[in-house]
């Protein structure tokens, strides 16, 4: 499964929108550093978190466990699975938040924006 990333933080710093339709055309061309945007590859087995550390990437986390949004990741394309017991609000599921700790890829390719829990809507689920 091939993931396409990119550094919520990155966005910030260059006035980026998770909205803006080629965000991660204008990633590639930006010259980043390697852990802040960059392809690596999940097996059908990893959660994303676990596929992103086990290339040796530190992205965010906390509880492992679905019940704190640390590991929030924003999904650009494809899909990310969501167990049914996740602290995850319908309403920002459905604009495409997930939890990278207990969410398994089910297409062959996505795109995600990591470490999204800067964001002032996820502020108040970070325990
Ligand atoms: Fe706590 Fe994923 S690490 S919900």
């Amino acid at each position: 499964i091939h993931v396409e990333f990119l550094d919520y933080e990155v966005l910030a710093d260059y006035g980026w929108s998770l909205d803006d339709d080629d965000l991660f055309r204008k990633a590639s061309h930006a010259n980043l550093g390697e852990a802040e945007y960059g392809r690596l590859l999940v097996q059908p087995d990893e959660s994303l978190l676990e596929g992103a550390e086990n290339r040796g990437f530190g992205w965010p986390f906390s509880c492992r466990g679905g019940a704190c949004a640390n590991c929030a990741v924003y999904l650009v394309e494809g899909e990310l699975s969501q167990p049914a017991n996740h602290i995850m609000p319908d309403a920002l599921a459905e604009r495409g938040f997930r939890l990278s700790c207990n969410g398994y890829p089910v297409s062959d390719e996505l795109k995600v924006v990591f470490n999204v829990k800067h964001l002032p809507e996820l502020d108040d689920l970070i325990l």
